[in-house]
């Protein structure tokens, strides 16, 4: 049995509960992360607070996240994931429990913070070394996707649309332009330049994006945030997906059509590497 942070208290997962008067219930009036935690690091917390912050201001959730980093930390030990090579941390806030109505609750309603950590397992290298396949669908989420919501039915409805295609990843476009993925970035290498969408409100601004992004700078590699269109994706050398729970993920088929040479290329392949090196690097730091 898993134990899980419910308001202030760590118990068994089966003695959670949650009011059915809560706004993210009812309302999807929250927000969540997921932070990844390498042999136990939790890894770039503090882009994930900061994500958290944006999400919490935005929304207007009164909530001081402080003592939030040391709960994700205690609930790795506790669920004895700190050996993990990668464990993550799901977590979520809603605007707490009133009885139903559409705008905010008196001044003085909690929040309900709830969070779980769960091991999370890499796919085979020869898996991976194979390549994914995804599908376009259109966009039609609201336009604050910066913030990190629950309401996400759009979301599942797009990932649900890849599981019928039997496909890894949805793509999101919108007016001709490729957004992102159901639950991840995407990027597109095009004339030997990372490309990918700017931070604005038509994308979550990925943690993984921008470690991806710091990667490639590293290397060398030329990167460029723009809009991508999608036929200039269709076009593209590479496409490759990123995310907490994505890491770097190559695309060798869009929409059924090979995309370069159909198989998985250099760029995708050196990212991964450095990705999963730099997250060694992070696991072993003192
Ligand atoms: N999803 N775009 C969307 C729509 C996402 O839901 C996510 C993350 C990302 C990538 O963000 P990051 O690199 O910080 O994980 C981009 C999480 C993992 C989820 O919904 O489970």
């Amino acid at each position: 049995m898993s134990t899980v942070y419910l308001n202030g208290e760590y118990i068994p997962k089966d003695r959670a509960t949650i009011s059915v008067d809560d706004r993210g219930f009812l309302l999807s009036d929250g927000i969540y992360e997921v932070t990844p935690a390498y042999r136990g690091r939790l890894f770039r917390m503090e882009r994930h607070m900061r994500r958290l912050q944006h999400g919490l201001d935005a929304l207007r959730i009164e909530y001081d996240p402080a003592g939030l980093p040391d709960m994700h930390a205690r609930l790795i030990t506790e669920n004895s994931l700190a050996s993990e090579d990668v464990a993550i941390v799901y977590m979520q806030i809603t605007r707490g429990v009133a009885p139903r109505i559409h705008h905010f609750p008196p001044d003085g309603t909690a929040p309900t913070v709830y969070a779980f950590a769960q091991a999370f397992h890499r796919p085979e290298s020869a898996r991976w070394k194979r390549g994914y396949e995804a599908i376009t669908v259109p966009d039609r989420r609201w336009d604050r996707v910066d913030i990190k919501s629950i309401g996400l039915l759009p979301n599942v409805l797009a990932q649900q649309a890849a599981v019928d295609a039997g496909v890894e990843d949805a793509l999101f476009v919108n007016d001709g332009i490729a957004l992102e993925g159901s639950h991840n970035n995407v990027f597109a290498v095009l004339d030997g330049v990372v490309t990918t969408h700017p931070t604005t409100h038509q994308i979550l601004h990925g943690v993984a994006r921008e470690y991806v992004i710091d990667l490639a700078q590293a290397e060398g590699i030329p990167v460029e945030e723009r809009p991508v269109l999608l036929e200039e994706m269709r076009g593209a050398d590479e496409i490759f997906f990123t995310g907490t729970t994505t890491e770097v993920r190559p695309t060798v088929r869009l929409d059924g059509e090979p995309v370069g040479n159909g198989k998985v290329g250099p760029v995708a392949k050196a990212l991964y590497e450095a990705f999963i090196a730099g997250t060694q690097v992070e696991a072993s730091a003192a």
